[in-house]
């Protein structure tokens, strides 16, 4: 008899004990709201606490007793970023955490294809999968205000329907990875400098019409399961725990159920983040952004802190709980799926998927006299110029910067693309900035010279008038103050004397050729002096293949910008009459008021009647498209129907090519000022020689309104409207007039 109980006792200690270990929560069997509430019961205070604040650099712990897994972060947004040690940014010096580099963001939303944005996520996310990350910090869909923005190239432009657009597709092909994306930075974060310190003023119309959408779209169309807050303040609240963009917006309107996570270091106050929407604290220091003491993590504003707030009364357990349930939800649609599949990384597709989204968002500005592509003949001789054409770009630029498996420089690819056909010569041309490390990765590069610029050009001119073809490739890299992480740009010019040496290649050989890489505008002084210029952007590790296949011609370019190429600085609506980088208080804070309001890009080049170098949407091909005529199945619209309108587009050149097939509405009266157009639908098409395709776009109330600030609401006024259809914002082929009844 006692013998029987002991045993019984013991075997219900060994129960108890297998229980608390077994992952009991990864039965996938119930619904994940049940399985919340299950573990809400079984969490102590502290364990909750413990969940949402970080344990090291890029980790979260779970909870070791209950099964409950870390997650882990990872940067984001175009690769899988290295390994750093568990409290150190330094690199932590593992051999098997070299990525794949896929194209920078803004080459993704220059293709202007949908599905090309779910091939990027899908790859992205197998590569952050392999490596076992939860999180992937990334998309980024800041709109691009000022050209200066050193982060623009991690972002997807200037139009606020092209980035929700482009970026659904990316969170999806994640996300079907059980890895969650993480949409940055959750709002307003248009510029690098100061951004810790700036206090963005902006009317509610402007954010809702410009700096919303996108963020709206990757939650309620993507299905975002995270979102970063962003650094800089709004209202006079830090984005991180702001009480009317998180709060407010993102989980009351949009009804986020998701974590808001904050950025690293973003922040700033207990109180705050109990209350104003802050999920997840990672990369504080004791003190907030300062560098500190190690192991500060206990002592995160959502740590200590707040279990001292509670355990004295002073708040509730509320917003704890709720942070804690948006945790759970994100380990029960990540870390916990059964179903979650393996992921892979480095693999042939990878690489595939990165050229062709390269060779898709490679945008070609000009080309005079068809110089493009290149068809050598004969005895040819190309010249590749520029520090560009040899620099690996995958290393610096901050927090996107990577390690990676490899990267094919474009003078490789042009050799490789040109090779038996042509000889390809190199002139440096110029020095950059030759060095080549971000956070302890090093390029391995050594790319310095000690001739003197005089020297480096005479070279190359006299080297050029020998050539058949000149390809000049430069523009900006990824070193502080150019396209980079912390820093702004200090001006639109190409830096390192370029402008003067492009103006010399282009007068020592006819057949320039100008291939600007960044991940934002320049200014080209020497445009009428060159027949052709290509934008090509940040792309990765099949960088130079991708150049190669636009040069050469095995791929017909079809990318269109994302953003406008504005003629001067000056043109440009926040140098204009908006503020940048705004003015500094007396608290050391800067306002920067964005008084350009909604007539951002294109809209203001276009209200203001202001040419710019390239309109936004514009790229050309190497076949010709032509347009018929767009008709509509209505001439009105009432209430919540909706009308199509179609139009024939042919290829009429002699290379198979895909156009992007732009649809713009314009209103013609309105009680608020409106822009001359805004874009409301696009399509990409291939199309052989001599082939036609029907396009047609549906359109309904949400294109025709605007944000009523008064109201607090979406508006379409009744009235007359267009639909403006064409190649790019400046070249519109046909239109339809109709009636909103
Ligand atoms: C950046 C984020 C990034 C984070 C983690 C921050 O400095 O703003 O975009 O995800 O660091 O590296």
């Amino acid at each position: 008899m006692i013998i029987r109980i002991f045993l019984t006792a013991v075997m219900a200690l060994v129960a108890a004990a297998l229980s608390a270990q077994t992952p009991v929560y990864l039965d996938n069997s119930a619904d994940i709201e049940d399985r919340i509430e299950d573990v809400m019961k079984k969490l102590t205070t502290e364990e909750k606490i413990a969940m949402i604040h970080a344990q090291s650099k890029f980790s979260s712990p779970g909870v070791k007793r209950l099964g409950i897994p870390e997650i882990w972060m990872t940067d984001g947004p175009h690769g899988i970023r290295p390994e750093v040690f568990w409290d150190d940014w330094d690199q932590a010096g593992w051999t098997n955490d070299s990525c794949v580099a896929f194209p920078a963001l803004t080459c993704l939303a220059a293709t202007w294809n949908e599905e090309l944005s779910y091939l990027y996520g899908t790859s992205i996310g197998e590569e952050a999968r392999y490596r076992n990350k939860t999180v992937l910090l990334g998309p980024g869909v800041n709109i691009y205000r000022t050209p200066l923005n050193g982060r623009n190239f991690e972002y997807m432009g200037e139009d606020p329907f092209l980035a929700s657009e482009m970026v659904v597709p990316y969170i999806k092909g994640v996300q079907s990875n059980g890895v969650a994306a993480c949409v940055k930075h959750f709002a307003l974060n248009n510029n690098e400098i100061n951004r810790h310190t700036s206090n963005v003023i902006v009317d509610d119309r402007t954010l809702y019409e410009i700096y919303l959408p996108a963020f709206k779209a990757a939650v309620q169309e993507g299905g975002a399961w995270t979102v970063m807050g962003s650094y800089n303040l709004y209202r006079n609240q830090h984005g991180c725990h702001n009480e009317y963009l998180l709060n407010d917006i993102l989980k009351g309107e949009w009804g986020f159920d998701g974590v808001v996570v904050s950025d690293w270091g973003g922040t700033h106050d207990t109180d705050q983040a109990i209350k104003n929407g802050l999920d997840l604290e990672f990369g504080s220091w004791t003190d907030g952004l300062s560098a500190g003491s190690k192991n500060a993590y206990d002592s995160y504003y959502l740590a200590a802190p707040y279990l001292e707030r509670i355990r004295s009364g002073k708040v509730g357990t509320e917003e704890l709980d709720d942070k804690v349930r948006r945790v759970l939800r994100l380990a029960f649609r990540t870390v916990m799926r059964q179903d979650r599949p393996m992921g892979s990384m480095l693999s042939d597709e990878h690489y595939e998927a990165a050229r062709a989204i390269g060779d898709e968002g490679i945008v070609l500005l000009k080309n005079e006299g068809s110089v493009l592509p290149v068809r050598p003949s004969g005895d040819c001789r190309i010249l590749v110029v520029g520090e560009n054409a040899v620099k690996m770009m995958t290393v610096g630029g901050g927090s996107s910067s990577l390690k990676v498996q490899r990267e094919v420089s474009p003078l490789k690819g042009i050799e490789d693309a040109f090779k038996g056909q042509a000889e390809v010569l190199y002139a440096r041309g110029y020095i950059g900035d030759p060095s080549g490390e971000y956070n302890g990765v090093t390029t391995g590069q050594n790319l310095q010279d000690s001739r003197t610029p005089e020297e480096l050009l005479a070279e190359a001119v006299s080297m050029a008038k020998e050539a058949d073809y000149v390809i000049f490739i430069g523009g900006l890299n990824k070193s502080p103050h150019q396209d980079c992480e912390d820093s702004d740009r200090s001006g639109l010019g190409l830096p390192y004397g370029q402008d003067k040496l492009v103006s010399a290649l282009a007068e020592a050989n006819g057949n320039t050729i100008v291939v600007n890489i960044s991940g934002n505008a320049v200014a080209m002084p020497w445009i009428d002096e060159v027949p052709a210029v290509v934008q090509a952007w940040y792309l990765g590790s099949e960088a130079g293949n991708s150049i190669a296949d636009i040069l050469s011609g095995a791929a017909n370019p079809s990318g269109k910008l994302p953003f406008t190429f504005p003629a001067a600085l000056e043109d440009c609506p926040a140098h204009s009459v908006g503020e940048y980088p705004g003015t500094r208080r007396n608290d050391g804070i800067w306002d920067i008021e964005y008084r350009e309001g909604i007539f951002v890009g294109y809209r203001w080049y276009e209200k203001e009647k202001i040419r710019p170098l390239f309109a936004f949407g514009h790229g050309l091909s190497y076949t010709e498209f032509s347009y018929g005529k767009a008709s509509s199945d209505s001439r009105t619209l009432s209430g919540d129907g909706s009308l199509n309108v179609s139009i024939e587009v042919s290829n009429t050149g002699e290379m198979t090519g895909k156009e992007v097939v732009q649809l713009y509405i314009s209103d013609l009266k309105s009680s608020l000022p409106r822009p001359v157009k805004e874009l409301k639908g696009f399509r990409k098409i291939e199309l052989e020689p001599g082939e036609t395709a029907e396009v047609t776009f549906t359109i309904n109330k949400d294109d025709l309104s605007f944000f009523d600030a008064d109201r607090h609401e979406w508006v379409a006024e009744p009235g007359k409207f267009k639909a403006l259809i064409g190649s790019s914002s400046d070249d519109i082929r046909s239109e339809v007039t109709f009636e909103l009844k």
